[in-house]
Order: structure tokens, then sequence, then C-alpha cells
């Protein structure tokens, strides 16, 4: 449906949300072979994101934990990122040691943050412009590959080469802040430059921006671990997914990189039940339960 559209139209989305979220809680607890007798709280995501979609999603389920007498738990769709790290277990460390360099990256947010605790975050830089995920997506238009992009244009890089076409990485002012708007400008200037000569050499196109973004968010990422005395690096959200990005990451730090399985780093509910796991056991922090289109993580 949104390939359709090459983009999401938050009025379907909501539409869509509320056609599917009944169904799909069925079929969820059917799945796991639970009763609803057998969970302990309800979990949804207050924030950040599409309003529309939110007031569906929570919503129902403050009236699926009314109906069922349990407490209801309002995530942060970025603390749920973060948290899809301690849904698997690596055999040296089960879980993540903290502090932590966090850098959480999707379609809507690049934030780079100190994870002090758990539950408590300390924000050190964010996009200033377009998301990580956002550019993939952008860049992935313009070579007419399809929607969303990251995945497509992970896979197409693989056939390219990274040093092909030089594009720029953008110098902020703020050490730990990102800007992509000048890396997609510089790529549409170099597609449009290509096609007046003839066919575009798409798979080098695509590896030479991912070789850009990569690198502008590993160089930062690694800085920020280098000036902080953590113990891991974290690496959550949709553009978490891409294998390029976790090499250059590993390749720069000292300090062990944890990052989600491909599909727990793109938007899931399991990731959405880790935070609020976490937010019960420490209680005592706030939990949010008003809908923000615009919460912060910290
Ligand atoms: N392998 C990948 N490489 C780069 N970007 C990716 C990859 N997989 C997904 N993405 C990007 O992640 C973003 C989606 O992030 P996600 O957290 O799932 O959704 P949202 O941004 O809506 O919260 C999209 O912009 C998508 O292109
Ligand atoms: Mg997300």
């Amino acid at each position: 449906m949104h390939q359709d559209t090459g983009g999401i139209v938050p009025e379907v989305a909501a539409r869509e949300h509320l056609r599917a979220i009944d169904a799909l809680t069925e079929k969820a607890l059917g799945d796991a072979g639970c009763q609803l007798t057998e969970i302990d709280a309800i979990a949804a995501t207050v924030g950040p994101g599409l309003i529309g979609c939110l007031l569906v999603g929570a919503n129902y389920a403050r009236g699926l934990a009314l109906s069922a007498g349990l407490p209801f738990v309002g995530v942060n769709h970025l603390e749920g990122h973060v948290y899809a790290n301690w849904l698997e277990e690596r055999e040296a460390t089960p879980e993540p040691e903290l502090p932590a360099v966090v850098l959480v990256v999707s379609g809507a947010h690049s934030d780079l943050v100190l994870m002090e605790a758990h539950r408590r975050f300390r924000p050190l830089g964010r996009t200033i412009d377009d998301a990580a995920g956002e550019a993939f997506d952008k860049v992935a238009r313009l070579l007419h590959l399809g929607f969303p992009g990251g995945p497509i244009i992970e896979r197409v890089a693989k056939a390219g080469d990274p040093k092909a076409f030089p594009l720029p990485r953008a110098a902020v002012a703020d050490r730990f802040d990102f800007s992509f708007s000048g890396l997609k400008t510089a790529v549409l200037r170099l597609v449009r430059e290509l096609e007046k000569k003839g066919e575009v050499p798409v798979a080098d196109v695509a590896a030479s921006f991912q070789k850009a973004i990569t690198e502008m968010l590993a160089e930062k990422t690694a800085r920020a671990a280098a000036e902080h005395a953590v113990q891991t690096v974290l690496l959550g959200g949709g553009v978490a997914a891409n294998l390029a990005l976790r090499e250059e990451i590993a390749r720069r730090i000292g300090h062990p990189l944890r990052v989600p399985s491909p599909a727990l780093c793109t938007d899931n509910g399991a990731m959405i039940g880790a935070a609020a796991f976490f937010a019960l056991r420490h209680r005592g922090t706030e939990i949010p339960v008003a809908v923000r289109s615009d919460l912060k993580l910290a």
C-alpha cells in the first residue's frame, strides 16, 4: 500500500491500523499460545510518531487494559528501539552493560544518546535536518528503486564501488549533531548529471551514498563512545539493520557493539514489550500515558 504511494500517507496508515488492530491482537495471542488472563500488563507506543496511528494503538491498548483489569504502560517508541537490544541473549554478556552510547537511526530520527542507566537517557546530538532513514528513502526514490529505500539501497550497493563518486561528509557545528540534507542534494545533482550523460550506474551511486552516510554516523558515534566512559555501544532503529553501518562503527570503536537482529531493528511490537518490561521493573521513573507525536528520548 505504501509502495504504491512511494511513502506513508498518514491518514491511510491510521485507517489501516484501525482495520488491523483487533485481528492482529487475536493473532498475537494465538501465536503466543496464551490468554489475556496470563498477561501482566498491556503496552502501546504513545509517541513519537504519526498522531492518528498513535491514537489508534494507545486507545485500543488502554481499552483492552481497562477491560482486562491490567495496568497500561505507555512506551516511547525510541525507547523501544533501544530496548530491542535486551530481547536477545548473547553468550558472553546476556544483557548489554551500562552506561552505553546509543545511536537510534530510523525513518524519522537520528539520535545519539548516552544511556546512563535503565530508562535514564541524556541527549548528545541529533539530526538538524533529515533523518538517516529518510535520506536512504529519498536516494532510493531518486534512483527509482522503490520504498522503503534502506534495504534496497543496501542490496544494490553490494554490486557497486563505494569509491566511485566523491560525496560530501557534512561538517556540523555541534559536535554530535548530524546533517544529511547536503549529502542528499549532492546525490540529486550527481544523478541529474549522470542522466544527461546516459545511463546511471545505480549500484555505484548507491554504494557511494551508503559509504558517505554510514561514515558520518559512525564517526560521531565512535567519538561519543571515546569521550564518555561507557561499557557498550548500542544501535537501534530501522537503519541499524544496515550491515555496512554496523561494520563501519565496529571498525572504529574499542567497545563491544550490540545491534538487534535486523527484524528487531525495524519497527516491531516485541521491542515495545521489552521497553514496557523495564518501565515496570524500574518504577519511580515516569511512565508516560498521554499520546504525543513529538515525544523525545530523554
Ligand atoms: N537495511 C537497511 N539499511 C538502511 N536503512 C534501512 C534498512 N532497513 C530499514 N531501513 C530504513 O529504516 C527506516 C524505518 O525505520 P523504522 O524504525 O522501522 O520505522 P520508523 O522510522 O517509522 O519508526 C526506513 O527509512 C528504512 O528505509
Ligand atoms: Mg521506528
